[in-house]
């Protein structure tokens, strides 16, 4: 076993066993559907996030070599030389299944079926990073955008970040209302058109154009709170011009 391997082993079983009950109430639920998110103040415990960020770490100073799922830059065309603008690894549960033990993925998955109304599929991660200072935007878009259009969904994105999300590093915004025609709450607001950013088909992440940003709500949160956004609701998150990285571990979960 290299030592790398053995470092990130270590990590794994030094695990914390935490507790912490979360809930929402109906008004969030409603909230919810109204405006296409909500958010909780803490969702998991300090120490599951001082542990998760341990980890985070050492599986992105490995990059692709540690994680099953793949890690790569949305914001560059892959495989580009020079610093990652906004590295993401995709599905570290495959590689360390713990991920789906802990306190975070358990109240997330609690929640995103209260919000659902139904139980939603185990979930899939994807942990977004943005770097000191050059730590890219993600544009507007809609998660859906980026999946199968032959299926139908009731799906959402939790989203949790490690260090505090603020304006400055890089927390995301969501334009109120805009997963759901004006006065419905059935979420149906068809998926827009996406193109990939610079038009770039080897930029992984997509963008939609003619978003009214001057209706967009700010969703600063600290370590160890968290967000849900439906998979219509228009998204983004701005660069990260502060001199700490902001680490982010998101969950998307479907019915
Ligand atoms: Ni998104």
């Amino acid at each position: 076993m290299s030592e790398r391997a053995a470092e990130l082993e270590a990590i794994v079983a030094g695990r914390p066993r935490t507790q912490l009950e979360v809930d929402l109430p109906q008004e969030q639920i409603d909230a919810f559907w109204r405006d296409g998110f909500t958010s909780v103040d803490r969702i998991t415990t300090d120490e599951e996030v001082s542990w998760l960020g341990e980890l985070y770490d050492a599986l992105f100073s490995e990059r692709h070599a540690a994680v099953a799922g793949g890690y790569f830059d949305l914001a560059r065309p892959y495989d580009s030389p020079g610093d990652d603008l906004l590295p993401q690894i995709l599905m570290p549960e495959q590689t360390i299944p713990e991920l789906r033990k802990t306190t975070y993925h358990r109240n997330a998955h609690k929640l995103a079926w209260k919000l659902l109304g139904a139980e939603p599929i185990p979930g899939w991660g994807h942990m977004i990073l943005k770097p000191p200072r050059i730590g890219e935007a993600l544009p507007w878009h809609q998660d859906e955008a980026y999946w199968d259009p032959a299926y139908t969904y009731r799906a959402l994105g939790a989203w949790l970040p490690l260090d505090p999300a603020t304006l400055e590093s890089g927390c995301m915004s969501f334009v109120p209302g805009s997963h759901a025609a004006k006065g419905s709450t059935e979420a149906d607001t068809p998926v827009r058109v996406h193109r990939h950013v610079n038009d770039d088909p080897s930029v992984h992440a997509l963008v939609t154009d003619d978003v009214d940003a001057s209706r967009a709500v700010p969703v600063p949160l600290g370590a160890g709170g968290a967000s849900f956004h439906h998979c219509r609701v228009l998204h983004s998150s701005a660069p990260n011009r502060t001199g700490r990285q902001r680490r982010a571990y998101a969950i998307e979960f479907q019915t």
